[in-house]
């Protein structure tokens, strides 16, 4: 199906992908074959959206680097060429985009899908938590994956999700994210982002129908008072000048694309193992039913974490959910 884009919407895909420099008013009318006052109109119907967009007499229009309103244009401006066919769903608000990916995956979401919102109202997190979700400050997204064949080590998506958060924040910021297993990417001791993986399974063959990979990153997010009390002291923010979380969307969509196709590559364990932050840590989690202490060995070709109990046993945890440090909790 294909849906004619509003003119306000053209105008912002041209300026998206022209963002930092300006194009005339005349180049925007002879490109989308409107007139000058029409395109004035787009303007202005883009500012009234939060959009920065500078109008100079004699260089046209531009839109203001730095301005961070996330639109499917501005999302696609940042896709590689490869992945311009992918669907990009953008929603203000929704309950939640890895529920939407699982309402559209029957029919409507083909692999590459991707689904951003601005908010979530029922963010969902992993072990049936909830994930804070507000407006304005924050980066939300699902991406729809089917795989061919199912892949030989399903847990490697995750994998593959959390290194393309930490690949898209270095693209745009000199900053080291790192990862708390399995999944959490944290910054200067806080966690920033979670992922949420999730499979739809086809009921008759019995197999994965698709993988939503949800990620939920916080940007800008006052640290004062904002965040829940469960959350206050671990959660932290990306935030640094001139973030656009369209950019990081469309990277992390398109790294996650990419790294997908090769999971069984050796060189994501590799690259998992040096951004992990758990070498050495004392860790807390529930084993057997029972909340134990061990002390964290390494990472294993299956990028499962290898713990060491205070009697010397020695077991590989594969899944669930891992605390570190003085607050076990
Ligand atoms: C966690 O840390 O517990 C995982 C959080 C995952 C949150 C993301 S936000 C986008 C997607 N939609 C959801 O409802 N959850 C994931």
């Amino acid at each position: 199906m294909v849906t004619k884009m509003s003119t306000k919407n053209e105008v912002l895909a041209i300026l998206e992908k022209s963002r930092g420099s300006f194009v005339s008013g005349q180049e925007l009318a002879d490109k989308l074959n409107i007139s000058r006052s029409a395109v004035w109109k787009a303007i202005r119907a883009l500012d009234e959206r939060g959009l920065k967009v500078r109008a100079v007499r004699n260089r046209g229009y531009m839109l203001d680097g730095g301005s961070d309103v996330l639109s499917e244009e501005g999302i696609a401006a940042f896709l590689p060429e490869r992945f311009s066919d992918c669907r990009i769903i953008y929603m203000e608000s929704v309950d939640s985009t890895n529920a939407l990916a699982k309402r559209l995956a029957p029919e409507d979401a083909a692999s590459g899908t991707i689904i951003v919102a601005g908010e979530q109202t029922e963010g969902r997190g992993r072990s049936g938590k909830s994930f804070f979700s507000p407006a304005g400050s924050g980066l939300y997204m699902s991406v729809v994956l089917r795989p061919e064949n199912p892949p030989a080590r399903p847990q490697m998506t995750t994998v593959a999700a959390a290194l393309s958060v930490c690949r898209a924040i270095e693209k745009q910021a000199p900053l080291t994210p790192g990862i708390k297993w399995v999944n959490d990417i944290m910054l200067d001791g806080k966690k920033v982002c979670g992922i949420l993986t999730e499979a739809v399974t086809d009921l008759e063959g019995g197999g994965i129908d698709c993988i939503i990979v949800g990620i939920g990153i916080n940007c800008r997010t006052p640290l004062e008072g904002a965040f829940p009390g469960d959350i206050r002291d671990y959660a932290g923010a990306l935030d640094f000048p001139g973030l656009l979380r369209g950019k990081l969307a469309a990277d992390i969509a398109s790294n996650l694309l990419d790294t997908f196709e090769n999971l069984e590559d050796k060189a994501l364990t590799e690259e998992y193992r040096q951004r992990s932050v758990m070498q050495g840590k004392r860790v807390g989690f529930v084993y057997n039913g029972r909340r134990v202490e061990a002390d964290v060995q390494g990472i294993d070709d299956d990028c499962g974490l290898v713990v060491v109990f205070d009697d010397g046993e020695r077991v590989t945890l594969t899944g669930g959910e891992v605390s570190i440090g003085r607050n076990i909790r």
